[in-house]
This record gives C-alpha cells, structure tokens and sequence, in this order.
C-alpha cells in the first residue's frame, strides 16, 4: 500500500519510539503525507539518523518521565511560536519473555512503566494543547496480546490490555474536545521485539508467520498506513475503537486442515 501524499498536509505530530521498526516507518510515511513531524525516542542516535533521512525533527524522550513529555509536546508543536500538535503516536515500548514465576516485579514495573503509563502521560501532555487548537488524533499500539493471555508475556499482555481500557476513557473524556483516541493492533512484525537469537528466515515463518490466517509476518507499511489513516481526516468519525492490521489474529486461529478438504 502506497501513503497517499498530502493526506496529513498542514498537521503537526509527534510520535514515539521512532528510532526504529515500526515507529520509524510511521515518521517516514508521515512526513510523505505532509505532516510537520517530530520523531520521539530515547535512542538519540539512531532517532536523529531516522529523523535526518525522513525530513522530520528529533527529540530525546523518555516516555516514562513527565518532565521530558512536556518539553516534547511543546518542542513538536512549535508552543514558543503559538503552535498546535494534531497527532500524537504512543509507538514507544518494550517486552520481557520471562513467565509470571520467573518474571521479576521490577522488570513487570518496567514494562508496564513504560508501554501503559508512557502512554498515559503521553494523553496527558499532548491532550490540553490539542484541544487549544479544535482536537486531534491520538493514535496507541496495542496488540493481539491485548485480547487473549500470552505465555511467557505477562507484563507485556497486562499494558497492552491496560492500553485498551486506557483508550476507551480517554476517547470518552476528551471527545467533547475533538480528540479522538483509537488503538493500532499489529500482527507480528521482523524487529528486535521479535527477535531472538539465532533465528533464520524459517524460525520467524515456523513461529510467527504459520500463526497468523494470512500465513506471513506484517510488513511495516502495512501497519503504518492504518495509522496514517486513523490520524487523518478520513477516520473523522472513528473514535474509541481497536484498529486492526493482524493478518486475521483477531478473527481466530489459521486453518490446521484447508476448508475444502474438511
Ligand atoms: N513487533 C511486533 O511484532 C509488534 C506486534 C504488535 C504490537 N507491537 C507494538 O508496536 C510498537 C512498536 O514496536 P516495534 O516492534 O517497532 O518495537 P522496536 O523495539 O523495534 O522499537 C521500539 C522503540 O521504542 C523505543 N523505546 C522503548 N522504551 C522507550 C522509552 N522509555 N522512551 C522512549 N522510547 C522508548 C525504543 O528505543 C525503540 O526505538 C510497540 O508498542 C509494540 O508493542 C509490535
């Protein structure tokens, strides 16, 4: 799927964890469809490098800290020159694999720190300069593992269903003031998320791709693009909803036997 250029024309946004994956496609199709883009990351490095190459700006940020939100809001928005911020991507998170026996709470704490409370003070920042200028768009990554348990996952399930609920309210709260809030969920993406050490092509096939109706992996763009149109004005009247881009998770599992020889 092609960004349809100018779709975002005239918007300001800000969004998070762009340093790489799939936050760093959001800034680079963003910034095709028009928008004034700040790219959000605590890796300053790779963030700048990805920030450079697309045409948006950079801002340090630690999605945990509400100190740094502030300044990134009104960094991305231009405050000093009477700005506005339009869109805000709650992109930025982590996992631990580790079962809940093994798991320790500091790392479940981190993990929930920085995906669900990250993007609480994300909606708090943003939320009082957007509806200044009329409303926005906020846009929060959730995850199939935000509708069912996960092995192996129990910090990562807990923020992505606590993302959901989180959404739900904020659409509610803030729609009187133009602000809609929806959630992105991907299927599974190739990035260092899904990485594990010593994987082949086939692994990534075996353990992700044949667990998904449409049999392979999401491609960045795939994703990137539900969330370019959630931020436009094509989804004026969407709000409070889950937005999915999972190669058919959502529906159930793939077929073990195909249909016609059943
Ligand atoms: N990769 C997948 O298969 C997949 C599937 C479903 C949902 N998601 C969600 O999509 C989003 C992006 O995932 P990805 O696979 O591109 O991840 P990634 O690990 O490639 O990138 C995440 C980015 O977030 C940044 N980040 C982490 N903690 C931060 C903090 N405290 N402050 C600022 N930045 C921080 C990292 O530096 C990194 O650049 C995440 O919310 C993830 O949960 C990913």
């Amino acid at each position: 799927m092609d960004t349809v250029p100018g779709e975002l024309a005239g918007k300001v946004a800000l969004v998070t964890g762009a340093a790489r994956g799939l936050g760093a496609e959001v800034v680079r199709r963003m910034v095709v469809a028009g928008a004034r883009v700040t790219a959000a990351d605590r890796r300053v490095e790779d963030g700048t490098a990805i920030a450079v190459a697309a045409g948006a700006r950079f801002f340090e940020l630690d999605v945990t800290d509400a100190e740094q939100w502030r300044a990134a809001v009104d960094s991305a928005a231009g405050t000093g020159d009477g700005g506005k911020l339009d869109i805000l991507v709650n992109n930025a998170g982590i996992i631990r694999v580790a079962p809940i026996l093994q798991c320790e709470p500091a790392e479940f704490r981190k993990v929930v720190e920085t995906n669900l409370v990250g993007t609480f003070l994300g909606i708090r920042a943003a939320a009082p300069l957007m509806a200044a200028g009329g409303g926005g768009s906020i846009i929060n990554l959730c995850s199939p593992g935000g509708f069912e348990g996960t092995v192996g996952m129990p910090a990562y399930t807990s923020s992505k269903w606590g993302i959901r609920g989180l959404t739900r309210t904020a659409a509610l709260e803030l729609a009187d003031s133009g602000i809609r809030v929806n959630t992105v969920v991907p299927g599974p993406m190739r990035t260092a998320m899904t990485r594990r050490r010593g994987w082949d092509d086939e692994d990534y096939a075996r353990h992700y791709g044949a667990t998904v109706p449409l049999r392979r992996m999401a491609e960045f763009g795939e994703v990137a693009d539900l969330v370019i149109w959630l931020a436009s004005d094509r989804a004026s009247y969407c709000t409070g909803g889950d937005y999915a881009a999972d190669g058919g998770l959502g529906a159930g599992k793939p077929a073990v036997v195909p249909p016609d020889q059943m």
